[in-house]
């Protein structure tokens, strides 16, 4: 057989084999075979030295066509394979829309905030106003104004983190009564308003004190104003967090911003017509009172014309109590599992 012969059989050969290759792999064996360096083309070439010098171009040009036309065809085989593979990857690892997501875990607000709007919620269906005021105020605001002057022993149960001498992280939401009251037209209607927020005290944290808290300020100035216009607001706001069946009681205290003054203290336990009032638990829950004259005047209110009550309430308190939360820090640590158990959802 001459050696055109022989290329032209192994030609056809290899294109049969070439075509028939299943996977990348087959198709490596088949170049190997054929065009590796032990391969039946090499094997076909070393038998040129036997030709004539006149033969020898010629096969050899033969030769190269068939090795270009073998590399070309099993490059393009290469692309097909791969092609093929890709597709098949492809439609196994295919997207499937429908299938249920990864839920993404989904905040809530904080149970103080929980506790706070629904004060807000309530305040606003009676008619108050929300106010805010600076966590950074002024000792005018913070003291002096709220009848507290520079002297005042009932500083010291106050005492906080100075800025400098006028300025401090505010100790209560009351100085948002004195701002509110300096604002107020009170040509166009009474003065009703809530503020919530932020306070700050030099404080020791333990289970029931931390350093940062927040209070719920509330302020009614309008004529006519009466103590009974205050029990009736302070009891609204206990039966709507704590329950219809809890009473709140009126002990006689003393603030600087108000006169008379009253602590607040609603029942652990519901009072029924029947219960007896030695069966009855009270827990203090916030201060208030008949706004002080000279809390009035100093805002620049006629306290001849303009009386009213105010109290503030602790929120963290309300939540202690509502949840039986027994270490106020557990409000500030951020830790998850705390702050899930009240999901407003679950
Ligand atoms: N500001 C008082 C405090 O932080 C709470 C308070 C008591 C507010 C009586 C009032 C009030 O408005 O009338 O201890």
């Amino acid at each position: 057989m001459s050696l055109q012969t022989e290329l032209q059989t192994l030609r056809d050969q290899a294109m049969t084999q070439i075509d028939g290759a299943q996977t990348l792999n087959e198709l490596n064996d088949v170049r190997v075979k054929v065009l590796g360096k032990k391969g039946s083309l090499t094997e076909i070439l070393r038998g040129m030295k036997d030709l004539s010098a006149d033969e020898r171009p010629v096969v050899g040009a033969m030769a190269n066509d068939v090795r270009n036309e073998l590399t070309d065809q099993i490059a393009n085989k290469q692309t097909e394979l791969e092609t093929a593979t890709l597709n098949e990857q492809l439609k196994s690892e295919q997207i499937d829309v429908t299938l249920p997501g990864q839920p993404a875990i989904q905040g809530q607000p904080h149970v103080l905030q929980q506790i706070i709007e629904s004060l807000e919620d309530q305040f606003m269906g009676m008619g108050y106003q929300i106010v805010e005021g600076p966590e950074v105020e002024q000792d005018k605001y913070n003291f002096e104004m709220m009848n507290l002057p520079k002297d005042h022993p009932a500083r010291d149960m106050q005492d906080t983190f100075y800025i400098s001498n006028e300025l401090l992280m505010r100790t209560q939401t009351s100085p948002v009564q004195a701002r509110t009251l300096e604002q107020h037209d009170f040509s166009k209607g009474p003065l009703k308003m809530i503020s919530p927020g932020r306070v700050y005290r030099r404080d020791t944290d333990d289970a029931t004190h931390s350093h940062q808290f927040h209070q719920v300020e509330g302020l009614v100035v309008d004529k006519h104003i009466t103590m009974g216009d205050l029990k009736g607001t302070l009891l609204a706001v206990a039966h709507q967090l704590f329950g219809e069946d809890h009473d709140i009681r009126l002990r006689p205290s003393y603030f600087p911003f108000t006169e008379p003054s009253v602590e607040v203290d609603v029942s652990w336990n519901p009072v029924m017509p029947d219960t007896k009032p030695e069966d009855i638990d009270w827990i203090e829950v916030l201060g208030a009172g008949m706004v002080h004259p000279n809390v009035l005047e100093k805002a620049g209110v006629d306290s001849s014309v303009y009386g009213g009550f105010a109290f503030g309430l602790g929120p963290d308190r309300f939540a202690m109590l509502k949840y039986g939360v027994e270490d106020i820090r557990n409000f500030y640590l951020n830790d998850v599992r705390f702050l899930t158990q009240f999901d407003q959802k679950g």
